[in-house]
């Protein structure tokens, strides 16, 4: 296990505003939490750094943002009305609820009596109704996955992009899953974003795809700070599988509880497209619309060679955002002995997932030509565009270095009386890891930091 331990990081996030329990002043709602002034920046950060992983960096994926409210239909023909369960056990002696997997030794792990219920299948989805009158028909769902609003639209993207496989459709969005026991802080929740790439390709080809985004994606979370020896690739039993699923790999992260999954690549085959294609048709056949021989070829793709219609097949790479910002703060955590004695917290995140990212600190909040250097010097390093810049003026540098360690911050920079007093105008810049500071001209620094954060 890494030294990390869960208390510290929950204790970090509340105290430093990265991440709270939502509606806290009531008693909080639970499995749902809130992402507080810095968390909402290290989230950010963490999805923009995979969107420019996938949509930017390659020529083949294109992006999408389709909505979290669901045609009940889409999540018939998807399988997730029937299937996307868990199975729920009562203990009838506490009244404690849990789901079947939970039960230690045939005992309740609340209360240890062994009078439980037979498990049950409990539906993982939020249902709603649209509009003012509930009904059978008004009937839809919160999303459950991400990847329903890339098939649904699978035909308008190619229809309007031209795209031949092999191509993907990305997308980040929220998702809600009714967890029967939300725990471990943000890692099992009720509401999470997910990060979800469907990769269609010709069927022969799945294998390969499939080993191919397995190795990106381990590549891609080593970029966010992750070491490798802290990922597990495993590949799923065959009666682990999920419904959709002809082969998955799972990618386990070393937690503070301890190895559990980060992202799932799967092999989706074409059970998806295959499936709404499926419903197409029988809402053709309801309308007493003969179905025609091209209604097949609606979530299909032409193939040059062979002149016909296929179904292609689909590589997922699944990654919770929550998950991935608990595994990059497990691994960032730090603290270090001091040759005073004392401990410094130290968050060693990598440079482009830091929250703030340099600090511009006047040494005393009171001298007028400090603070509008400060500010001069914010307003110049803003326009690099390399992220948020913090103006630290609480007039106590000691302070501000600390909390800039905890949270992250690579680089502070420090007005002084030199600054205002030399020309040409210097300061110094302090490195988060090293703490080692250097001086800088101050006509430097927008290059200085531009190329730090390459
Ligand atoms: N789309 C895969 C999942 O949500 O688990």
């Amino acid at each position: 296990m890494p030294a990390t331990t869960m208390d510290q990081l929950v204790s970090l996030c509340k105290r430093r505003g990265f991440i709270f329990q939502s509606g806290d002043i009531y008693g909080g709602l639970q499995g749902v939490y809130d992402f507080g002034p810095l968390g909402v920046e290290l989230k950010n950060n963490l999805k923009a750094a995979w969107w420019r992983s996938m949509v930017y960096e390659r020529d083949d994926i294109e992006g999408l943002d389709s909505s979290i409210l669901t045609l009940r239909t889409v999540l018939v023909y998807s399988g997730h009305e029937d299937t996307f369960t868990d199975p729920l056990v009562d203990c009838k002696k506490c009244k404690n609820r849990m789901r079947a997997d939970q039960i230690v030794d045939g005992k309740c792990p609340q209360c240890g009596s062994t009078d439980l219920t037979e498990p049950r299948d409990f539906n993982l989805m939020f249902k709603t109704n649209v509009g003012p009158v509930a009904s059978e028909t008004s009937t839809a769902y919160l999303r459950p996955e991400t990847a329903q609003g890339i098939f649904t639209q699978f035909k308008n993207v190619v229809d309007s992009t031209g795209r031949r496989a092999p191509f993907g459709i990305a997308q980040i969005g929220k998702s809600f899953r009714n967890e029967i026991t939300p725990r471990n802080f943000i890692f099992r929740v009720r509401e999470f974003e997910q990060m979800e790439l469907e990769f269609f390709v010709p069927p022969k080809d799945d294998e390969k795809w499939h080993e191919f985004w397995k190795n990106e994606r381990l590549k891609w979370w080593k970029e966010q700070g992750l070491k490798e020896e802290n990922i597990k690739i495993v590949a799923v039993a065959p009666e682990d599988l999920a419904h959709y699923s002809k082969a998955t790999y799972d990618l386990y992260y070393n937690f503070p509880i301890g190895y559990e999954e980060l992202e799932g690549v799967a092999n989706r085959r074409d059970y998806d497209l295959g499936n709404h294609t499926k419903g197409q048709k029988d809402l053709e056949l309801q309308a007493h619309v003969h179905p025609n021989k091209d209604s097949t070829s609606k979530l299909a793709l032409f193939d040059d060679e062979t002149k016909k219609w296929y179904v292609p097949f689909v590589i997922e790479p699944s990654a919770g955002v929550e998950r991935g910002v608990l595994a990059v703060l497990t691994e960032a955590y730090t603290e270090e002995e001091l040759p005073n004695g004392e401990t410094r917290i130290v968050l060693k995140l990598k440079k482009h997932l830091s929250p703030i990212k340099v600090a511009v600190i006047p040494l005393k909040r009171n001298q007028p030509e400090i603070v509008k250097m400060a500010h001069d010097i914010k307003a110049s390093l803003l326009k690099t565009g390399i992220g948020r810049i913090a103006l630290e003026d609480s007039g106590n540098v000691g302070k501000a270095y600390r909390r800039h360690d905890e949270v992250g911050t690579p680089f502070c920079v420090t007005v002084d009386f030199e600054s205002i007093e030399q020309s040409p105008a210097t300061v110094t810049v302090r490195d988060r890891d090293t703490m080692q500071q250097e001086r800088v001209k101050v006509e430097d620094l927008p290059e200085y930091f531009k190329r730090a954060f390459l």
